[in-house]
């Protein structure tokens, strides 16, 4: 071939570098004004809770004039590695999603790495070797999620000697107290193998497990613990199996308030009175929960907080700028229980 064609190569070689150089730079002031393509892989709609977060992400890219490629993984793994392997092969800016599970994204994120594109784990938190394979979390904090259920428990059956100054009126004692045997609890776990069971499940052991009166013996024993999948339905189902099954339950724990509807209504088909009968303490505060706490149906919720969607929304807009993002943001959560007063409560929105 001549030198000729040679230089004619290198000439159009160099163009295309400067113009993808200009394009690259066009597309970054462009991403700075939202406009970038945000792909984002959401579980499915199993709560309520769910659904609100589906809605917040929406809400807040509409907002923001960002492109939203949205898929629902109808609570399959499967399903989400392939809507995160469509959204490389469409070379989205960002990837988002929130893992149904935290093992098993090694070889969907090294794909993503490989194709230049930044992910954000929302909601839900992964657990990986290399955690440079991922940008960032954005969530709820789950392990304190459980801590904070445990600590009501605390002050709940705390021995009448040290509530005995406590002449509050707004303050409940499970009567009679001290028991002489430990608190019996059931627990309705959350998805198996998901970030957000297991650590709600860790916070809430590591709370109660330091408490043993004189003698060694526990305060609190977890006498039963099953997996609701997060569903109303199976949390129905799980209660009545487990009221077949077992007698003096003087607590019910559970992971999500959707379970918690669930074992309610099976409580009270059997004529026991939730929050009396059995202190229920629930994660998540949809607006059912807290009308529930108002009734005094249940005794505490912890809010597990859905509106993610606009700090998705800012910490996607940095990375698709090619700026980094703090490795962890949390959302701000409450605790709300009956020694509250309950009326400065805002409508929920879900
Ligand atoms: O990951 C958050 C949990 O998932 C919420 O507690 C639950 O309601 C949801 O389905």
């Amino acid at each position: 071939m001549s030198c000729k064609f040679y230089r004619y190569l290198f000439c159009l070689v160099i163009m295309c570098l400067f113009f993808s150089g200009c394009r690259k730079s066009a597309e970054k002031s462009d991403v700075r004004n939202g406009n970038f393509i945000l792909g984002f892989s959401q579980i499915g709609a199993e709560s309520a809770w769910r659904m609100c977060n589906t809605r917040s992400v929406q809400e807040a890219a509409a907002a923001a004039e960002v492109q939203l490629l949205f898929f629902n993984a109808e609570q399959k793994q499967e399903n989400q590695i392939k809507a995160i392997r469509s959204l490389i092969a469409y070379q989205v800016d960002v990837i988002a999603f929130v893992p149904i599970v935290s093992d098993g994204w090694e070889h969907v994120l090294i794909e993503a790495r490989d194709a230049g594109i930044p992910v954000l784990i929302c909601d839900r938190e992964i657990s990986i070797h290399n955690d440079s394979l991922y940008a960032g979390f954005i969530g709820t904090d789950s392990l304190q999620q459980g801590r904070n259920a445990a600590e009501f428990l605390l002050k709940k059956f705390a021995p009448l000697e040290s509530s005995a100054e406590n002449d509050d009126p707004d303050i409940h004692q499970t009567e009679p107290y001290p028991f002489d045997r430990p608190v019996r609890i059931v627990e309705l776990s959350g998805t198996e193998g998901s970030s957000v069971a297991i650590k709600r499940g860790l916070g809430f052991r590591e709370v109660l497990d330091r408490h043993h009166s004189v003698g060694g013996v526990p305060e609190f024993e977890i006498i039963y613990s099953k997996s609701g999948d997060f569903m109303r339905s199976k949390g129905y189902e799980l209660m009545h199996s487990i009221l077949d099954k077992l007698n003096d339950i003087d607590v019910v724990f559970s992971h999500n308030d959707s379970m918690t509807l669930g074992a309610i209504d099976a409580m009270k088909e059997r004529d026991i009175k939730p929050g009396t009968d059995i202190v229920i303490v629930t994660i998540d505060a949809e607006q059912a929960a807290i009308n529930a706490l108002e009734r005094g149906e249940v005794n505490c919720v912890v809010e597990c907080n859905p509106m993610q969607g606009p700090e998705i929304l800012r910490l996607s807009a940095l990375l698709a700028a090619g700026e980094s993002i703090p490795r962890i943001s949390y959302m701000a959560e409450e605790v709300f229980s009956e020694d509250d007063d309950l009326s400065h409560i805002p409508l929920r929105g879900y």
